[in-house]
């Protein structure tokens, strides 16, 4: 299926169409190495730091063990670091992309896992995830995966990508999904994500 309107940047239409688990994993392996120009660059991705931001305004605590899923290169663990917090650590369904999140020095630990299968990380005090919803895989099923690495109380802060929530299915598919897996949703707000193919972010705040 393609997009149902495309994107100023093929390279992001390509990107949208990773259906698989397998095809992202290939697609991030190869994309390692020039993934931040492209994205923020290229794509205008700004929704890591801004999800950070967002993310520091609800968790105080800057000693909080974090769960940073999806970290990628890392874009997302410098952006919480510069938000003060000091106990990082990154998940990723690519081992490439790892090796340059670790070097980036923002974790206290990196580990490949999928988000689609049931986690054996944590318990954290907060997770973050910028970046990795939207068209997916992971989808809005796999949700409650991120939450329940969550000690009581935590915060899972988790971006969304707009175009994927209005061609995915989200509208619908979100709301049934809460109700399923009985996920506390206690905020939902847009940010700016994707600048320079004005794509907006979604950010969703669940309390375990
Ligand atoms: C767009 S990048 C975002 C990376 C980083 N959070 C950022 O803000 O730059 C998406 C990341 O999600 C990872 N990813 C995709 N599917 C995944 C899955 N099923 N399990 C774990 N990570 C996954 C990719 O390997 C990639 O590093």
């Amino acid at each position: 299926m393609s997009e149902k309107t495309p994107t100023k940047s093929p390279k992001l239409g390509n990107v949208y169409r990773t259906k698989t688990v397998d095809m992202q994993r290939e697609l991030y392996r190869d994309w390692a190495d020039t993934y931040e120009a492209d994205s923020v660059g290229e794509f205008g991705y700004v929704g890591f730091e801004t999800a950070a931001k967002e993310f520091a305004s609800r968790v105080a605590e800057k000693n909080a063990k974090v769960l940073d899923a999806g970290c990628g290169t890392g874009l997302s663990g410098v952006a919480l670091k510069n938000q003060g917090y000091a106990n990082l650590h990154g998940i990723d369904l690519s081992p490439e992309m790892l090796t340059k999140a670790e070097a980036t020095g923002a974790y206290q630990s990196v580990e490949v896992a999928d988000l689609t299968q049931a986690l054996q990380v944590g318990p954290f005090d907060a997770v973050f995830a910028s970046g990795v919803f939207g068209f997916g895989p992971p989808h809005p099923e796999h949700l409650g995966i991120l939450v329940n690495t969550l000690k009581s109380g935590g915060l899972a802060v988790l971006t969304v990508n707009g175009k994927g929530w209005d061609e995915c299915g989200w509208d619908e598919k979100f709301p049934k999904e809460l109700e399923k897996q009985s996920l506390n949703l206690v905020e939902q707000v847009e940010i700016p994500y994707l600048e320079i193919e004005e794509i907006r972010g979604i950010l969703l705040v669940f309390q375990a």
